[in-house]
Protein backbone atom coordinates (compact mmCIF):
# COMPACT_ATOMS: atom_id res chain seq x y z
CA UNK A 1 0.00 0.00 0.00
CA UNK A 2 1.45 3.39 -0.91
CA UNK A 3 2.33 5.58 2.07
CA UNK A 4 1.35 8.83 1.60
CA UNK A 5 3.04 10.16 4.58
CA UNK A 6 6.09 9.50 2.00
CA UNK A 7 4.77 10.52 -1.01
CA UNK A 8 4.12 14.14 0.90
CA UNK A 9 7.82 14.56 1.90
CA UNK A 10 8.73 14.36 -1.42
CA UNK A 11 6.68 16.53 -2.87
CA UNK A 12 7.64 18.92 0.04
CA UNK A 13 11.23 18.81 -1.41
CA UNK A 14 9.76 19.27 -5.20
CA UNK A 15 7.57 22.59 -3.52
CA UNK A 16 10.12 24.30 -2.41
CA UNK A 17 11.53 24.52 -5.91
CA UNK A 18 8.84 26.50 -6.78
CA UNK A 19 6.58 29.54 -5.55
CA UNK A 20 3.31 29.43 -4.90
CA UNK A 21 3.11 32.48 -7.56
CA UNK A 22 3.81 30.10 -10.55
CA UNK A 23 1.04 27.92 -9.76
CA UNK A 24 -1.20 30.83 -10.69
CA UNK A 25 0.11 30.26 -14.54
CA UNK A 26 -2.37 27.74 -14.73
CA UNK A 27 -5.42 29.86 -15.30
CA UNK A 28 -7.94 27.68 -13.38
CA UNK A 29 -5.89 27.39 -10.37
CA UNK A 30 -7.97 30.09 -8.32
CA UNK A 31 -11.25 27.73 -9.53
CA UNK A 32 -9.83 24.40 -9.09
CA UNK A 33 -8.28 24.96 -5.15
CA UNK A 34 -11.01 26.51 -3.85
CA UNK A 35 -14.31 25.46 -2.96
CA UNK A 36 -18.17 26.91 -3.14
CA UNK A 37 -20.87 25.80 -0.73
CA UNK A 38 -24.06 27.71 -0.99
CA UNK A 39 -23.14 30.13 1.60
CA UNK A 40 -18.93 30.37 1.54
CA UNK A 41 -15.95 30.33 -0.49
CA UNK A 42 -12.85 28.42 0.75
CA UNK A 43 -9.89 30.03 -1.30
CA UNK A 44 -6.65 27.59 -0.59
CA UNK A 45 -5.11 28.43 -3.90
CA UNK A 46 -2.54 31.04 -2.19
CA UNK A 47 -0.86 27.51 -0.58
CA UNK A 48 2.26 25.49 -2.45
CA UNK A 49 -0.35 22.87 -3.00
CA UNK A 50 -0.79 21.63 -6.57
CA UNK A 51 -3.08 19.32 -8.02
CA UNK A 52 -0.45 15.63 -7.18
CA UNK A 53 -0.06 17.05 -3.51
CA UNK A 54 -3.52 17.61 -2.91
CA UNK A 55 -3.93 14.13 -4.51
CA UNK A 56 -1.66 12.98 -2.17
CA UNK A 57 -2.93 14.42 0.79
CA UNK A 58 -6.42 13.07 0.05
CA UNK A 59 -4.69 9.70 -0.22
CA UNK A 60 -3.90 10.38 3.79
CA UNK A 61 -7.80 10.87 4.44
CA UNK A 62 -8.28 7.32 2.72
CA UNK A 63 -5.26 5.49 4.45
CA UNK A 64 -6.81 7.17 7.32
CA UNK A 65 -9.94 5.88 6.57
CA UNK A 66 -11.61 9.26 8.05
CA UNK A 67 -15.24 8.65 6.17
CA UNK A 68 -15.67 5.24 7.73
CA UNK A 69 -14.63 7.17 11.58
CA UNK A 70 -16.81 10.12 10.76
CA UNK A 71 -19.41 8.03 10.14
CA UNK A 72 -18.47 6.23 13.29
CA UNK A 73 -18.97 9.42 15.27
CA UNK A 74 -22.39 10.70 13.64
CA UNK A 75 -23.75 6.63 14.19
CA UNK A 76 -22.85 7.08 18.06
CA UNK A 77 -19.91 4.86 18.40
CA UNK A 78 -17.64 5.36 21.78
CA UNK A 79 -14.95 6.74 19.71
CA UNK A 80 -14.07 8.50 22.72
CA UNK A 81 -11.96 5.41 23.50
CA UNK A 82 -9.91 6.44 26.53
CA UNK A 83 -13.02 8.13 28.48
CA UNK A 84 -15.28 5.12 26.80
CA UNK A 85 -18.00 7.91 24.91
CA UNK A 86 -19.61 8.25 22.02
CA UNK A 87 -18.77 11.69 20.58
CA UNK A 88 -22.15 13.21 19.63
CA UNK A 89 -22.17 17.65 20.11
CA UNK A 90 -23.36 17.45 16.54
CA UNK A 91 -26.92 15.89 18.28
CA UNK A 92 -27.59 18.91 20.00
CA UNK A 93 -28.46 20.52 16.00
CA UNK A 94 -29.73 18.35 15.02
CA UNK A 95 -32.99 19.79 14.63
CA UNK A 96 -34.95 17.47 11.93
CA UNK A 97 -32.34 14.91 11.02
CA UNK A 98 -34.30 11.95 12.41
CA UNK A 99 -32.79 9.24 15.16
CA UNK A 100 -29.41 9.52 16.88
CA UNK A 101 -28.56 6.24 18.50
CA UNK A 102 -26.46 5.69 21.73
CA UNK A 103 -26.50 2.12 23.17
CA UNK A 104 -29.36 1.39 21.29
CA UNK A 105 -31.71 4.41 22.85
CA UNK A 106 -32.41 7.50 20.72
CA UNK A 107 -31.49 10.65 22.45
CA UNK A 108 -33.10 13.09 19.94
CA UNK A 109 -36.50 13.07 22.17
CA UNK A 110 -34.46 14.16 25.08
CA UNK A 111 -31.93 16.72 22.99
CA UNK A 112 -35.45 18.38 21.57
CA UNK A 113 -37.17 18.36 25.08
CA UNK A 114 -33.92 20.36 26.79
CA UNK A 115 -34.44 23.00 23.79
CA UNK A 116 -37.75 23.40 23.86
CA UNK A 117 -37.05 24.08 27.76
CA UNK A 118 -34.15 25.92 27.05
CA UNK A 119 -36.24 28.24 24.07
CA UNK A 120 -39.30 28.98 27.43
CA UNK A 121 -36.80 29.79 30.24
CA UNK A 122 -34.84 32.34 27.52
CA UNK A 123 -38.39 33.85 26.65
CA UNK A 124 -39.20 33.95 30.13
CA UNK A 125 -35.54 35.60 30.94
CA UNK A 126 -36.46 38.23 27.96
CA UNK A 127 -39.63 39.24 28.75
CA UNK A 128 -38.74 39.87 32.77
CA UNK A 129 -37.23 42.17 34.75
CA UNK A 130 -33.46 40.79 34.19
CA UNK A 131 -31.59 43.37 32.64
CA UNK A 132 -28.16 41.50 33.37
CA UNK A 133 -27.26 38.21 32.59
CA UNK A 134 -23.69 36.93 34.30
CA UNK A 135 -22.39 33.45 32.83
CA UNK A 136 -19.82 32.08 34.94
CA UNK A 137 -17.90 29.12 33.07
CA UNK A 138 -14.32 28.50 31.89
CA UNK A 139 -12.93 26.79 29.18
CA UNK A 140 -15.41 25.06 26.64
CA UNK A 141 -18.54 26.77 29.12
CA UNK A 142 -16.95 30.23 28.54
CA UNK A 143 -15.19 30.39 25.24
CA UNK A 144 -18.33 29.63 22.77
CA UNK A 145 -20.60 31.63 24.20
CA UNK A 146 -18.49 34.47 24.81
CA UNK A 147 -17.27 34.45 21.49
CA UNK A 148 -20.86 33.83 20.25
CA UNK A 149 -22.25 36.56 21.97
CA UNK A 150 -20.02 39.00 20.25
CA UNK A 151 -20.13 37.49 17.07
CA UNK A 152 -23.78 38.08 16.88
CA UNK A 153 -23.86 41.61 18.84
CA UNK A 154 -26.35 43.29 15.64
CA UNK A 155 -29.05 40.54 16.58
CA UNK A 156 -28.73 40.95 20.39
CA UNK A 157 -31.93 42.01 21.61
CA UNK A 158 -32.09 40.71 25.24
CA UNK A 159 -30.43 41.59 28.53
CA UNK A 160 -27.22 42.49 28.58
CA UNK A 161 -24.99 39.37 28.43
CA UNK A 162 -21.44 39.14 30.74
CA UNK A 163 -18.87 36.30 31.30
CA UNK A 164 -16.91 35.69 34.32
CA UNK A 165 -14.28 32.89 33.81
CA UNK A 166 -10.79 33.16 35.81
CA UNK A 167 -10.75 32.51 39.55
CA UNK A 168 -8.61 35.78 39.44
CA UNK A 169 -10.89 37.54 42.13
CA UNK A 170 -10.40 41.00 39.51
CA UNK A 171 -12.69 38.89 36.96
CA UNK A 172 -15.55 38.47 38.98
CA UNK A 173 -15.15 42.07 41.28
CA UNK A 174 -15.12 43.98 38.15
CA UNK A 175 -17.97 42.33 36.17
CA UNK A 176 -20.19 42.20 39.09
CA UNK A 177 -19.72 46.30 40.30
CA UNK A 178 -22.03 48.10 38.74
CA UNK A 179 -24.88 45.08 38.13
CA UNK A 180 -28.15 45.16 40.36
CA UNK A 181 -27.96 42.05 41.98
CA UNK A 182 -32.18 42.47 41.71
CA UNK A 183 -32.36 42.21 38.36
CA UNK A 184 -29.41 40.10 37.54
CA UNK A 185 -29.36 36.45 36.50
CA UNK A 186 -26.49 33.97 37.22
CA UNK A 187 -25.58 31.42 35.17
CA UNK A 188 -23.27 28.52 36.09
CA UNK A 189 -22.31 26.85 33.46
CA UNK A 190 -20.01 23.78 33.80
CA UNK A 191 -19.99 20.16 32.77
CA UNK A 192 -18.81 18.79 35.50
CA UNK A 193 -19.98 20.96 38.41
CA UNK A 194 -16.53 20.47 40.07
CA UNK A 195 -13.95 23.17 38.14
CA UNK A 196 -12.66 24.97 41.25
CA UNK A 197 -12.64 28.60 39.30
CA UNK A 198 -16.16 27.76 38.31
CA UNK A 199 -17.17 26.68 41.65
CA UNK A 200 -15.27 29.44 43.54
CA UNK A 201 -16.84 32.27 41.44
CA UNK A 202 -20.26 30.95 41.70
CA UNK A 203 -20.26 30.85 45.53
CA UNK A 204 -18.55 34.60 45.29
CA UNK A 205 -21.40 35.69 43.34
CA UNK A 206 -24.09 33.73 45.40
CA UNK A 207 -22.96 35.75 48.39
CA UNK A 208 -22.79 39.29 45.99
CA UNK A 209 -26.58 38.29 45.62
CA UNK A 210 -27.39 37.60 48.85
CA UNK A 211 -25.94 40.78 50.16
CA UNK A 212 -27.41 43.06 47.79
CA UNK A 213 -30.96 42.19 47.82
CA UNK A 214 -31.09 39.85 45.25
CA UNK A 215 -32.75 36.39 45.66
CA UNK A 216 -30.05 33.81 44.59
CA UNK A 217 -33.04 30.85 44.72
CA UNK A 218 -35.02 32.56 41.94
CA UNK A 219 -31.75 34.38 39.82
CA UNK A 220 -29.76 30.92 39.72
CA UNK A 221 -29.35 28.64 36.38
CA UNK A 222 -27.32 25.67 36.05
CA UNK A 223 -25.97 24.09 33.05
CA UNK A 224 -24.38 20.85 33.45
CA UNK A 225 -24.39 17.14 33.27
CA UNK A 226 -24.22 16.72 36.89
CA UNK A 227 -27.67 17.34 38.17
CA UNK A 228 -27.13 15.66 41.77
CA UNK A 229 -24.14 18.74 42.24
CA UNK A 230 -26.49 21.26 40.63
CA UNK A 231 -29.12 20.42 43.40
CA UNK A 232 -26.17 19.91 46.22
CA UNK A 233 -25.75 23.72 45.08
CA UNK A 234 -29.32 24.52 45.37
CA UNK A 235 -30.34 25.49 41.73
CA UNK A 236 -33.96 24.77 41.27
CA UNK A 237 -34.47 21.47 38.61
CA UNK A 238 -36.63 23.75 36.97
CA UNK A 239 -33.77 25.95 35.98
CA UNK A 240 -31.19 23.13 35.95
CA UNK A 241 -30.31 22.62 31.59
CA UNK A 242 -28.61 19.40 31.63
CA UNK A 243 -26.54 17.08 29.12
CA UNK A 244 -25.24 14.06 28.43
CA UNK A 245 -21.33 13.14 28.60
CA UNK A 246 -20.98 12.47 24.83
CA UNK A 247 -20.65 16.33 24.71
CA UNK A 248 -17.39 17.21 25.15
CA UNK A 249 -16.54 20.86 27.08
CA UNK A 250 -15.46 22.66 24.10
CA UNK A 251 -18.10 21.11 21.60
CA UNK A 252 -20.52 22.18 23.98
CA UNK A 253 -22.16 25.62 22.45
CA UNK A 254 -24.92 24.35 20.49
CA UNK A 255 -26.75 22.97 23.73
CA UNK A 256 -27.71 24.19 27.26
CA UNK A 257 -24.13 26.00 27.39
CA UNK A 258 -25.62 28.35 24.96
CA UNK A 259 -28.01 29.43 26.92
CA UNK A 260 -26.72 32.74 27.28
CA UNK A 261 -26.49 33.09 23.47
CA UNK A 262 -30.05 32.11 23.14
CA UNK A 263 -31.13 35.02 26.01
CA UNK A 264 -28.72 37.24 24.25
CA UNK A 265 -30.28 37.00 19.99
CA UNK A 266 -33.49 34.67 20.96
CA UNK A 267 -34.80 31.83 20.29
CA UNK A 268 -35.32 31.98 16.70
CA UNK A 269 -31.96 33.14 16.04
CA UNK A 270 -30.31 30.42 17.99
CA UNK A 271 -32.34 27.89 15.85
CA UNK A 272 -30.98 29.74 12.57
CA UNK A 273 -27.12 29.10 14.33
CA UNK A 274 -28.68 25.63 15.14
CA UNK A 275 -29.00 25.18 11.37
CA UNK A 276 -25.91 26.75 10.43
CA UNK A 277 -23.96 23.75 12.10
CA UNK A 278 -26.76 21.44 10.92
CA UNK A 279 -26.13 21.98 7.33
CA UNK A 280 -21.72 22.12 7.83
CA UNK A 281 -22.52 18.77 9.05
CA UNK A 282 -24.82 17.66 5.98
CA UNK A 283 -22.22 18.93 3.51
CA UNK A 284 -19.45 16.71 5.98
CA UNK A 285 -21.22 13.74 5.72
CA UNK A 286 -22.08 13.80 1.91
CA UNK A 287 -19.73 15.62 0.27
CA UNK A 288 -16.42 13.49 -1.33
CA UNK A 289 -13.29 14.68 0.21
CA UNK A 290 -12.10 16.54 -2.37
CA UNK A 291 -14.80 18.63 -2.39
CA UNK A 292 -15.51 18.60 1.46
CA UNK A 293 -14.67 21.95 3.09
CA UNK A 294 -13.71 20.51 6.72
CA UNK A 295 -11.47 17.67 4.70
CA UNK A 296 -9.67 20.46 2.88
CA UNK A 297 -9.81 22.75 5.49
CA UNK A 298 -7.89 19.83 7.49
CA UNK A 299 -5.87 18.74 4.86
CA UNK A 300 -4.00 22.67 3.91
CA UNK A 301 -3.44 22.52 8.16
CA UNK A 302 -1.69 18.86 7.97
CA UNK A 303 0.22 20.29 4.75
CA UNK A 304 1.67 22.91 6.69
CA UNK A 305 1.92 21.73 9.89
CA UNK A 306 3.19 17.78 9.59
CA UNK A 307 4.74 18.38 6.12
CA UNK A 308 5.71 21.60 5.57
CA UNK A 309 6.87 22.10 9.74
CA UNK A 310 5.23 25.07 10.38
CA UNK A 311 4.65 24.86 13.85
CA UNK A 312 2.06 27.34 13.98
CA UNK A 313 -1.10 29.19 12.72
CA UNK A 314 -2.42 32.24 12.80
CA UNK A 315 -6.50 32.84 12.47
CA UNK A 316 -7.23 36.19 11.46
CA UNK A 317 -10.59 37.47 11.24
CA UNK A 318 -11.22 40.96 9.75
CA UNK A 319 -14.03 41.28 11.56
CA UNK A 320 -14.11 42.66 15.03
CA UNK A 321 -17.05 41.07 16.54
CA UNK A 322 -15.07 37.59 15.77
CA UNK A 323 -11.43 39.08 17.67
CA UNK A 324 -12.63 35.99 19.95
CA UNK A 325 -12.44 33.93 17.39
CA UNK A 326 -8.93 32.77 17.74
CA UNK A 327 -9.02 32.31 21.72
CA UNK A 328 -11.91 29.98 20.80
CA UNK A 329 -10.22 27.63 18.11
CA UNK A 330 -7.19 27.76 20.37
CA UNK A 331 -9.13 25.52 22.52
CA UNK A 332 -10.51 23.91 20.05
CA UNK A 333 -8.08 22.47 18.08
CA UNK A 334 -4.76 22.60 20.96
CA UNK A 335 -6.90 20.82 24.06
CA UNK A 336 -8.43 18.25 21.28
CA UNK A 337 -5.08 17.90 18.79
CA UNK A 338 -2.30 18.57 21.44
CA UNK A 339 -1.30 15.24 22.35
CA UNK A 340 1.54 12.83 21.52
CA UNK A 341 0.43 9.29 22.00
CA UNK A 342 -1.46 7.57 19.51
CA UNK A 343 -5.02 5.92 19.89
CA UNK A 344 -2.86 2.84 19.60
CA UNK A 345 -0.90 3.72 22.92
CA UNK A 346 2.28 4.40 20.68
CA UNK A 347 3.83 7.19 20.59
CA UNK A 348 3.09 9.58 17.68
CA UNK A 349 5.74 9.27 14.88
CA UNK A 350 5.16 13.14 13.99
CA UNK A 351 4.18 16.51 15.35
CA UNK A 352 0.12 16.44 16.43
CA UNK A 353 -1.26 19.38 16.60
CA UNK A 354 -0.57 23.00 15.82
CA UNK A 355 -0.09 26.12 18.20
CA UNK A 356 -2.93 28.30 17.15
CA UNK A 357 -3.52 32.00 17.99
CA UNK A 358 -4.24 35.06 16.03
CA UNK A 359 -6.33 38.12 16.55
CA UNK A 360 -8.66 40.23 14.20
CA UNK A 361 -7.99 42.14 11.67
CA UNK A 362 -7.22 45.37 10.85
CA UNK A 363 -5.58 45.73 14.64
CA UNK A 364 -3.08 42.50 14.05
CA UNK A 365 -1.36 44.14 11.18
CA UNK A 366 -0.19 47.09 13.26
CA UNK A 367 1.23 43.91 15.99
CA UNK A 368 2.39 41.18 14.75
CA UNK A 369 2.37 40.78 11.20
CA UNK A 370 6.05 42.49 10.80
CA UNK A 371 6.67 39.03 12.08
CA UNK A 372 4.40 37.07 9.51
CA UNK A 373 5.89 39.57 6.48
CA UNK A 374 9.72 39.21 7.58
CA UNK A 375 10.40 37.15 10.03
CA UNK A 376 11.90 33.92 9.91
CA UNK A 377 9.69 32.00 10.22
CA UNK A 378 6.72 31.19 8.13
CA UNK A 379 3.14 31.35 9.52
CA UNK A 380 -0.14 29.80 7.66
CA UNK A 381 -2.39 32.02 7.97
CA UNK A 382 -6.11 31.66 8.21
CA UNK A 383 -8.52 35.06 6.87
CA UNK A 384 -12.07 35.33 7.38
CA UNK A 385 -13.89 37.55 6.03
CA UNK A 386 -17.79 38.96 5.09
CA UNK A 387 -18.32 40.21 2.23
CA UNK A 388 -20.98 42.62 3.94
CA UNK A 389 -21.02 44.07 7.53
CA UNK A 390 -23.89 45.20 9.64
CA UNK A 391 -23.64 48.75 9.10
CA UNK A 392 -24.79 50.26 5.71
CA UNK A 393 -24.09 53.61 7.13
CA UNK A 394 -20.57 52.70 7.33
CA UNK A 395 -19.64 50.73 4.19
CA UNK A 396 -16.94 52.80 3.29
CA UNK A 397 -14.96 51.23 7.00
CA UNK A 398 -16.30 48.08 5.16
CA UNK A 399 -14.53 48.32 1.77
CA UNK A 400 -11.51 49.22 3.71
CA UNK A 401 -11.82 46.00 5.88
CA UNK A 402 -11.91 43.76 2.99
CA UNK A 403 -9.35 45.88 0.92
CA UNK A 404 -6.78 45.15 3.58
CA UNK A 405 -7.54 41.44 4.20
CA UNK A 406 -7.43 40.85 0.69
CA UNK A 407 -3.73 43.05 0.35
CA UNK A 408 -2.68 41.03 3.14
CA UNK A 409 -2.75 37.40 1.86
CA UNK A 410 -1.35 39.22 -1.48
CA UNK A 411 1.09 40.49 0.22
CA UNK A 412 2.21 37.27 2.03
CA UNK A 413 2.08 35.77 -1.48
CA UNK A 414 3.69 38.30 -3.58
CA UNK A 415 6.46 39.40 -1.67
CA UNK A 416 8.99 42.31 -2.65
CA UNK A 417 12.27 41.52 -4.67
CA UNK A 418 15.55 43.36 -3.62
CA UNK A 419 15.10 44.80 -7.44
CA UNK A 420 12.16 46.48 -6.38
CA UNK A 421 13.16 47.43 -2.98
CA UNK A 422 16.10 48.99 -4.97
CA UNK A 423 13.87 50.94 -7.22
CA UNK A 424 12.09 52.50 -4.14
CA UNK A 425 15.29 53.59 -2.29
CA UNK A 426 16.05 54.83 -5.92
CA UNK A 427 12.68 56.85 -6.11
CA UNK A 428 13.63 57.95 -2.41
CA UNK A 429 17.29 59.93 -3.67
CA UNK A 430 19.38 57.29 -2.32
CA UNK A 431 22.17 55.80 -3.73
CA UNK A 432 25.67 53.40 -3.64
CA UNK A 433 26.07 51.50 -0.52
CA UNK A 434 22.74 53.34 1.45
CA UNK A 435 20.46 52.61 -0.93
CA UNK A 436 22.22 48.82 -1.07
CA UNK A 437 21.60 48.37 2.77
CA UNK A 438 18.08 50.73 3.01
CA UNK A 439 17.02 48.52 -0.04
CA UNK A 440 17.99 45.06 2.30
CA UNK A 441 15.43 46.07 5.00
CA UNK A 442 12.31 46.59 2.51
CA UNK A 443 12.90 43.05 0.95
CA UNK A 444 10.04 41.02 1.96
CA UNK A 445 10.41 37.17 0.64
CA UNK A 446 7.00 36.52 -0.25
CA UNK A 447 5.81 32.73 -1.12
CA UNK A 448 4.29 32.45 2.36
CA UNK A 449 0.81 30.71 2.10
CA UNK A 450 -2.76 31.68 3.71
CA UNK A 451 -6.48 30.49 2.75
CA UNK A 452 -9.04 32.96 2.69
CA UNK A 453 -12.79 32.08 3.95
CA UNK A 454 -15.65 34.18 2.53
CA UNK A 455 -19.11 34.29 3.17
CA UNK A 456 -21.75 37.07 2.51
CA UNK A 457 -22.49 38.20 6.18
CA UNK A 458 -21.52 36.81 9.74
CA UNK A 459 -25.33 36.29 10.58
CA UNK A 460 -26.21 32.78 12.91
CA UNK A 461 -26.37 30.77 10.45
CA UNK A 462 -23.12 31.65 9.46
CA UNK A 463 -21.51 31.56 12.48
CA UNK A 464 -23.47 28.37 13.28
CA UNK A 465 -21.24 26.96 9.88
CA UNK A 466 -18.28 28.31 10.47
CA UNK A 467 -18.00 26.92 14.01
CA UNK A 468 -18.99 23.44 12.73
CA UNK A 469 -16.18 23.71 9.84
CA UNK A 470 -13.20 23.71 12.36
CA UNK A 471 -14.78 21.46 14.59
CA UNK A 472 -15.02 18.71 11.77
CA UNK A 473 -11.59 20.18 10.65
CA UNK A 474 -9.78 19.52 14.01
CA UNK A 475 -11.80 15.90 13.65
CA UNK A 476 -10.81 15.18 10.59
CA UNK A 477 -6.96 16.10 11.62
CA UNK A 478 -7.34 13.96 14.34
CA UNK A 479 -8.21 10.99 12.30
CA UNK A 480 -5.41 11.29 9.96
CA UNK A 481 -2.73 11.65 13.12
CA UNK A 482 -4.28 8.92 14.46
CA UNK A 483 -4.93 10.79 18.19
CA UNK A 484 -8.01 10.77 20.37
CA UNK A 485 -9.70 14.48 19.54
CA UNK A 486 -12.39 14.00 22.68
CA UNK A 487 -10.06 14.12 25.75
CA UNK A 488 -8.09 16.40 27.66
CA UNK A 489 -6.14 14.30 30.16
CA UNK A 490 -2.77 16.93 29.72
CA UNK A 491 -5.00 19.26 31.76
CA UNK A 492 -5.54 16.84 34.44
CA UNK A 493 -2.16 17.05 36.39
CA UNK A 494 -2.10 21.46 36.78
CA UNK A 495 -5.12 20.71 38.68
CA UNK A 496 -3.93 17.67 40.90
CA UNK A 497 -0.89 19.84 41.98
CA UNK A 498 -2.79 23.38 42.45
CA UNK A 499 -4.94 21.50 45.20
CA UNK A 500 -1.85 20.28 47.30
CA UNK A 501 -0.13 23.32 47.02
CA UNK A 502 -3.13 25.41 48.07
CA UNK A 503 -2.12 24.62 51.78
CA UNK A 504 1.19 25.54 51.52
CA UNK A 505 0.55 28.43 49.91
CA UNK A 506 -1.85 29.22 52.74
CA UNK A 507 0.85 29.24 55.30
CA UNK A 508 -1.06 25.79 56.94
CA UNK A 509 2.26 23.35 55.91
CA UNK A 510 5.36 23.89 55.26
CA UNK A 511 6.79 23.66 51.60
CA UNK A 512 9.90 21.34 52.69
CA UNK A 513 10.37 18.57 50.61
CA UNK A 514 9.56 21.10 47.39
CA UNK A 515 11.78 21.47 44.86
CA UNK A 516 13.89 24.12 45.03
CA UNK A 517 11.95 26.91 42.77
CA UNK A 518 8.70 26.03 44.12
CA UNK A 519 9.85 26.19 47.80
CA UNK A 520 11.46 29.46 47.11
CA UNK A 521 8.35 30.85 45.04
CA UNK A 522 6.47 30.02 48.24
CA UNK A 523 8.79 31.70 50.56
CA UNK A 524 8.37 34.79 48.26
CA UNK A 525 4.42 34.41 48.66
CA UNK A 526 4.64 34.26 52.61
CA UNK A 527 7.01 37.10 53.45
CA UNK A 528 5.61 39.43 50.70
CA UNK A 529 1.75 38.75 51.73
CA UNK A 530 -0.49 41.27 53.53
O1 LIG B 1 -9.72 22.08 32.19
C1 LIG B 1 -10.20 21.68 30.96
C2 LIG B 1 -11.69 21.54 30.95
O2 LIG B 1 -12.07 20.30 31.37
C3 LIG B 1 -12.23 21.84 29.55
O3 LIG B 1 -12.17 20.75 28.73
C4 LIG B 1 -13.60 22.32 29.86
O4 LIG B 1 -14.14 23.01 28.78
C5 LIG B 1 -13.35 23.18 31.06
O5 LIG B 1 -12.33 22.50 31.77
C6 LIG B 1 -14.53 23.45 31.94
O6 LIG B 1 -15.07 22.27 32.47
P1 LIG B 1 -16.49 22.25 33.15
O7 LIG B 1 -17.49 22.66 32.12
O8 LIG B 1 -16.69 20.87 33.64
O9 LIG B 1 -16.48 23.25 34.28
Amino acid sequence: MTDHWQDLDRLHAAAAERSILTLFDDPDRADEFSLRTQHMLFDYAKTNIDRQTRGALLGLVEQANVTAHRDAMFAGEAINETENRAVLHTALRNLDGGAVMVEGQDVMPEVLDTLQRMRGFADEVRGSKITDVVNIGIGGSDLGPAMAVRALSPYHDGPRCHFVSNVDGAHIADTLRGLDAKTTLVIVASKTFTTIETMTNARTARAWMRDHGGDPSQQFAALSSALDKTAEFGIDPARVFGFEDWVGGRYSLWGPIGLSLMIAIGPEAFDSFLRGGQEMDRHFCAAEPAENMPILLALVGIWHNQICGHTTRAVLPYDQRLALLPSYLQQLEMESNGKSVLMSGDDSPRHTGPIVWGAAGTNGQHAFYQLIHQGSRVVPCEFLVAANGHEPELKHHHDLLLTNCLAQSEALMLGRSLEEARGLMRRKGLEGAELERQARHRVFPGNRPSTTLIYPRLDPFTLGQIIALYEHRVFVEGVILGINSFDQWGVELGKELATALQPLVEGAVSPEGKDGSTAGLIDFIQRHRD
